[in-house]
């Protein structure tokens, strides 16, 4: 901490005296999204793991690359990827229980590449103006499988394009600008997924005003309840809450009177899954103030959570629908809006006239990757191997009280560590202890929110590779908390 806090006031100086801007009080933004790369536990098990040739590729990036949070400087560094594994500079392997939630199929499946491969010898590009096959196919699959009548899409590069597309169109369909969403969501890092988002790392003062009209509420967490409710074993009282959470995004769509749209996770990536009836109030409300709904699937969607899309779990049809990240099969980037056909309205306008808009590789690569999703079961294999892991994961819970609550869906998985079970404190020197146990046992994740070990494998992931992996989470999490007298 007092390390970033010297590393922002150093750039204060320079911005000011750069620049003579005014600044704010200094501010180091909550850590969110993932791990802190500049931790002294960082440091310290980059000393012990990385080999000459990591090292001068880490420090070769650290200089190369503009520094942020999360990011750059990296971890490690590596080599190959395969299936579910990694591989780092020294050679040793880790199974990526995080892998961006790009690697549904796992890394380099043969039939995607070939499918790339040939796709390029074909038609490696489409200008804009032409339609291709692949890109058709891809529009007509995505229809195919979309929840309800979502079955107009437009494809962008990177998802936090999408979302900037479908907070677009909901302005244009609804003729209003304001939004409301969550705090600690993320939606991407363009201005408009920013503003919309609710993390500090993205909305910090250093870049300015963002879009107005974005209102925020408290999102569900029903393990620590933003509005106070008490839960049992992660579930809350509904008779007591009376789903508080859900009356809130009402209460402020009522109160706007002419709010665009709700945009949000359906499954929350730290992760939270909402309490039984939550989006259908939600929808109602919407419905009731004619709002769009706007469902952000870019990690969920394609099967993460043992359905197609988180949604399907709550039988909840969004008006607009935004995928990527495992679209492009862990190897190109490709995103994609789903929009109700009624809002096709905005034909004289140009709103995601993006380059590779239907590049014929990219859309060649989605639709594969569609299908090898379909024809080797992924989502089937993520239900039946997640709840697995799921049940699994609370037997850890009853026997190590350093975990306070275990939650999840299909290969979305979150296990929030804390000092003891009673206080629910969370321990976040403790998680991170445990993350790099586990690297060196041969498994990667990411935490999130400070304390929450999330597990986000690709598909593939087969029981015994599970089974395997949450062994070495358990040592990690023994060991980490033996060694600080906590068990
Ligand atoms: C929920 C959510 N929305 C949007 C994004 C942004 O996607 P991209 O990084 O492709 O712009 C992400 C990426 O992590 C995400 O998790």
């Amino acid at each position: 901490m007092a390390e970033a806090l010297a590393r922002l006031r150093e750039t204060i100086r320079f911005r000011s005296e750069t620049r003579a801007m005014p600044f704010e009080t200094p501010h180091v933004p909550a850590q969110s999204e993932g791990e802190s790369n500049a931790s002294p536990r960082r440091r310290e098990w980059a000393a012990g793991a990385l080999g000459e040739t990591s090292q001068r590729l880490l420090d070769e990036d650290a200089r190369l690359f503009l520094h942020q949070s999360v990011s750059t400087p990296c971890l490690s560094v590596i080599v190959r990827a395969e299936g579910p594994w990694i591989e780092d500079a020294e050679g040793r392997r880790y199974l990526d229980f995080h892998g961006n939630n790009a690697h549904h199929i796992g890394y380099g499946h043969p039939r995607l590449k070939k499918a790339i491969a040939d796709q390029m010898d074909l038609l490696p590009f489409a200008p804009r103006r032409f339609s291709c096959e692949p890109a058709t196919a891809l529009a007509r699959k995505l229809a195919e499988i979309s929840p309800g009548d979502l079955s107009k899409v437009l494809f962008t590069t990177g998802g936090s394009d999408a979302v900037e597309v479908a907070l677009k169109l909901a302005r244009a369909a609804t003729g209003r600008f304001k939004t409301v969403s969550f705090w600690d969501a993320f939606h991407g890092a363009g201005f408009g997924a920013s503003s919309v988002g609710g993390e500090q790392l993205f909305r910090s003062n250093l870049i300015g005003p963002l879009l107005a009209g974005t209102e925020h509420v408290a999102p569900f967490a029903c393990y620590r309840c933003p509005y106070g409710y008490p839960e049992t074993d992660g579930k809350p009282d509904l008779n007591l809450c009376k789903m508080t959470c859900a009356n809130m995004v009402r209460y402020v769509l009522e109160k706007e009177g002419d709010v665009a749209a709700v945009i949000a996770e359906p499954a929350r990536a730290v992760p939270y899954i909402p309490p039984p009836g939550f989006w259908a109030a939600v929808r109602q409300a919407c419905d009731d103030v004619g709002a769009m709904l706007i469902f952000d699937e870019i990690p969920t969607g394609l099967g993460k959570t043992g359905r197609m899309f988180a949604c399907d779990h709550d039988g909840v049809v969004p008006d607009l629908l935004v995928m990527g990240k495992g679209l492009g099969g862990g190897i190109l980037p490709i995103a994609a809006v789903m929009a109700r056909p009624g809002l096709d309205v905005a034909g004289d306008y140009a709103f995601g006239h993006y380059t590779h808009e239907k590049n014929p590789v990219t859309t060649r690569a989605a639709l594969t990757t569609i299908e090898i999703i379909e024809d080797e079961g992924l989502v089937e294999n993520a239900a039946t191997v997640g709840a697995h892991a799921l049940a699994r994961l609370h037997d850890m819970k009853d026997r190590l009280d350093v975990i306070g609550d275990v939650r999840g869906r299909g290969f979305l998985l979150g296990v929030e560590i804390v000092t003891d079970k009673a206080s629910k404190e969370p321990a976040a020197e403790l998680a991170e202890d445990i993350l790099y146990r586990c690297l060196d046992g041969g498994l990667s994740f990411k935490i999130s929110m400070g304390n929450t070990l999330t597990l986000t494998p690709p598909l593939v992931v087969t029981q015994y590779q599970m089974d395997h992996a949450l062994d070495i989470l358990e040592s990690a999490i023994d060991e980490a908390a033996r060694s600080r007298g906590l068990i």
